[in-house]
């Protein structure tokens, strides 16, 4: 199907997007450490913790996928409101993030164990590279981490090993704390 060329203002215009999911704390559970926290904030409200406005691409090699991933703040515990992250179905596809604003981490990781964090923050990007897990993480309780992504259509969303196993990293607060107050760029600490 051809599809003319197409443009729009992200800024003023979350419509041009015809595809909105909404992850409230009750669509991830086991993905939080603190099992008690856990419990006891969905108990009290079951907040929205992240948000996704995709645009509908053909999901086939040459088009691209992207969208915008709202992370909202909040803690559950000891960690902040974060995304289920995921590995591509078709393991070989890349993504490019780029921050709009907020304040967060990107957690990755692969499959042979290696892992890598970056910052995210207003106009800084992020390129994931092929094989590697991807979870993006609110490290400010005052505002939304906005990211713009985008990626290859056909790339698809694999959960089910992030699920069963989670990342081998936690982003901690008092260790995102420390990264957003001394060196800003890095790798996190080991935990
Ligand atoms: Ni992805």
């Amino acid at each position: 199907m051809k599809t003319h060329p197409f443009g729009f203002d992200l800024s003023a215009n979350i419509s041009t997007f015809d595809n909105h999911l909404r992850r409230s704390l009750s669509d991830l559970e086991g993905y939080f450490s603190d099992v008690a926290a856990y419990c006891s904030l969905r108990e009290s409200g079951n907040p929205v913790v992240y948000e996704v406005y995709g645009r509908e691409r053909p999901e086939v090699t040459g088009e691209l996928f992207f969208g915008l991933s709202v992370v909202h703040p909040g803690v559950v515990g000891n960690e902040y409101f974060m995304t289920k992250g995921h590995y591509h179905l078709v393991r070989d596809t890349a993504e490019v993030y780029y921050c709009m604003g907020g304040q967060g981490i990107m957690l990755m990781e692969d499959i042979e164990g290696d892992w890598a964090a970056e910052e995210l923050h207003a106009r800084r990007v992020v390129y994931v590279t092929p094989g590697w897990a991807h979870r993006s993480i609110n490290v400010s309780t005052q505002e939304d981490l906005v990211t713009l992504f985008v990626c290859p259509a056909h790339a698809g969303h694999d959960y089910g090993a992030i699920a069963r196993k989670g990342f081998r990293k936690l982003v901690l607060v008092e260790m995102a704390d420390q990264w957003w107050s001394t060196t800003r760029l890095g790798r996190l600490p080991g935990n």
